[in-house]
């Protein structure tokens, strides 16, 4: 392969003197009158995992940073004046500990917390902010509380650009609510509580800050802007909660989806695997809150119409971090792991009076979620996983006949683990197979042909988690996101045994990423998709319902040799009777295509289309939050006339065509 920075010459020059300079003569074939695959419901997806502080700090939309003082240093995230007591006999068991203000020694002005947020507490001017906090007065009387989000300057200069006054006059405890409206914009405030005169003693806990316009309203809410980039790309699939976070580096800290559903007062506070990024920079203030637990990610996956895919523990710890044996759930004492699986089918679909289906009525959602498939075990491998795995599916199948089972074949593309897993996958019978690769440009261009081959009939394919990366590089740039676009035409091509596939990671904020390349990147106050978000986009919404045979010379194009570097791939939608052609070009020069439609009846031309093209000059090109418009896709209208049509397709350019049918 020729190293990415050298053809940028090329393409430039080839932009420069127009198309017809270099180009070669492509005829394609569609091959209409030979349907061949379904393609699933749930083909193009999302795969959501808290890393890069993707939900606290990130989609989940609270604004204060440890709320509940769980962290193990109770006040990270606070910094405290005047009298300030840290108590552990709160009313939220297993949440217990709690701040209490006493008045304020002369050396203070007032006894208060601060709280830092993620990154800052970001607000916008005009917008409102909804204010709350558990809290009660101890010895009785009246306790008047100020509410202020602060900008930054130091405290003794900073501006208050928002106040609201609370009164607490309750000796049990109570929740109160403000709501705030900013008359500025400011990235990195702070959010302020003062005692104030005459001091009553008061005690607090569960403080929380978040914007009343959450996506779709909810109180315990996400963030919209976020949570809409989900929704536009139309998924058909959600895999939660991660990712190695499923795993945790100690058995203790795995994700238990048990901690993340009732009240969040009482959801208790998890640590995250991603302290560390892989160069080991440390975050020591990154922790799972719960407030986005398995309640609120099936009502997302509902909400942008997406089948949910939970990934549950299967006794292992992250195998990468931590290889002690003992660290592992022995196979003996797999029970409990094996109760949260089919407990957890039975709090998405169960009945109104089954004990978990009674939480989730209780939680605001009484219709089951209707879920489909569950994961056991995320990149595990070796004999460990296949032993722990055939109790889980065991009861799974003796419970719940009907819901489908996905393995792993673990954390590598090809290699030993692979090739041992996935006989092994084919032997328990699961459903699916989770299949992982972040890898180079070298790799995605030459597996355009992988799925070719695959067994059609043991387990079908999850792309579970994949990216294509520039070594040393790893950004979210264009060349890679194009390689992505030319190696999904043959996860298309072969929709009989890919029913899945999810890019990853899904969200990083720019302020605090532990892994690159992303495909949503965001601040506190703005957001932008990637160009791999847009190539995703471009599947998602042109998925079309079944595969329809593309050849050059009767042979697929996968980018092969001689085929120069074309990847593409057809589909019938018959939702809108339309021929969907996807077409990627990964070569340096421009590409005259003739598209033949072969097999139509008589009576039946193509009649006029679009192509929405993907494309940059600049392969390291980048949409930023600053710029975060210099990559998308561009529609254009095109008429046919007839059975064939014939375009150029632009060096270095993803192009999605559609074509309507005439009778
Ligand atoms: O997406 C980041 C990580 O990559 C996931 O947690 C893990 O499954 C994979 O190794």
């Amino acid at each position: 392969m020729r190293k990415y920075g050298k053809i940028l010459a090329a393409t430039t020059l080839a932009a420069s003197v127009g198309f017809g300079a270099f180009a070669a003569h492509n005829e394609l074939t569609v091959q209409t009158n030979r349907p061949g695959a379904k393609i699933q419901p749930t083909m193009y997806g999302l795969f959501f995992e808290d890393i890069n502080y993707a939900a606290d700090g990130g989609l989940y939309a609270e604004m204060v940073k440890n709320r509940s003082f769980e962290f193990p240093q109770n006040l990270q995230g606070w910094v405290t004046f005047g009298g300030v007591e840290l108590r552990n006999d709160g009313p939220f068991e297993r949440n217990p500990h709690y701040v209490r203000l006493t008045p304020a020694s002369h050396a203070h002005k007032h006894s208060g917390i601060e709280n830092e947020g993620f990154f800052g507490v970001a607000v916008k001017e005009g917008e409102e902010y909804r204010f709350s906090v558990w809290a009660r007065v101890p010895d009785g009387g009246e306790a008047k509380l100020k509410v202020v989000i602060a900008d930054t300057k130091s405290q003794g200069e900073s501006q208050n650009i928002a106040t609201k006054h609370i009164t607490v006059n309750s000796r049990e405890w109570k929740k109160y609510t403000a709501v705030l409206k900013p008359k500025v914009t400011e990235a990195k405030a702070k959010l302020r509580i003062f005692l104030e005169r005459p001091e009553t003693t008061v005690d607090l806990e569960h403080v929380s800050l978040f914007p009343v316009d959450t996506w779709k309203g909810h109180e315990n809410g996400l963030r919209r802007d976020l949570a809409q980039k989900l929704a536009d790309i139309e998924p058909g699939v959600f895999r939660f909660p991660g990712g190695c976070i499923v795993e945790g580096t100690e058995i203790e800290d795995r994700y238990q989806w048990k901690n993340t559903v009732g009240p969040v007062e009482n959801r208790p506070t998890n640590a995250n695997r991603w302290h560390y990024t892989f160069t080991n920079r440390f975050y020591p203030d990154y922790y799972q809150s719960g407030g986005l637990g398995f309640y609120e990610y099936f009502l997302l996956s509902e909400e942008i119409g997406a089948a949910p895919l939970p990934v549950l523990n299967v006794g292992l710890v992250c195998q990468y971090q931590n290889d002690k044996e003992e660290a592992h759930v022995a196979v003996d004492e797999l029970d409990e792991y094996i109760q949260d699986a089919l407990d957890l089918i039975e709090f998405a679909n169960g009945p109104v009076d089954s004990q978990w289906g009674k939480l989730r009525a209780e939680m605001g959602h009484p219709a089951p979620f209707g879920l489909e498939f569950i994961a056991i075990g995320n990149e595990q491998w070796g004999p460990e996983y296949v032993e722990r795995l055939k109790p889980f599916v065991a009861a799974i199948r003796k419970a719940y006949p009907d819901i489908k089972i996905v393995g792993s074949s673990g954390p590598d593309s090809e290699g030993d683990k692979f090739d041992y897993l996935w006989p092994e996958m084919r032997n328990v019978k699961a459903d699916l197979v989770d299949e992982h690769f972040y890898r180079p440009a070298d790799w995605f261009l030459s597996q355009g042909a992988r799925y070719d081959g695959y067994d059609r009939k043991g387990p079908k394919v999850f792309a579970g988690e994949y990216a294509c990366h520039i070594k040393k590089k790893k950004w979210n740039h264009y060349y890679p996101a194009l390689l992505e676009a030319a190696f999904m035409t043959g996860l298309e091509r072969n929709a009989d045994v890919v029913h899945m596939a999810t890019y990853a990671p899904l969200f990083a904020h720019v302020e605090g990423w532990q892994w690159r390349p992303d495909m949503i990147w965001f601040d506190n106050l703005r957001s932008m998709p990637t160009a791999s978000y847009y190539v995703q986009q471009l599947y998602a919404k042109n998925r079309g319902t079944q595969v329809v045979p593309l050849t050059m010379d009767k042979k697929p194009l996968t980018g092969a040799e001689g085929q120069n570097g074309l990847f593409a791939s057809a589909v019938w939608d018959g939702d809108k009777s339309q021929y969907i052609v996807k077409v990627a070009n990964t070569s340096a020069e421009p590409q005259e295509l003739t598209l033949n439609f072969a097999g139509m009846k008589k009576n039946m031309s193509i009649s006029d289309g679009t192509v929405t093209t993907l494309q940059s000059d600049d392969l390291d090109a980048e949409n930023t939050l600053d710029n975060p418009d210099l990559i998308k896709p561009v529609e254009t209208q095109v008429s046919v006339n007839g059975k064939s049509f014939d375009t150029t397709v632009a060096p270095y350019s993803f192009a999605v065509m559609r074509f309507n049918v005439k009778k």
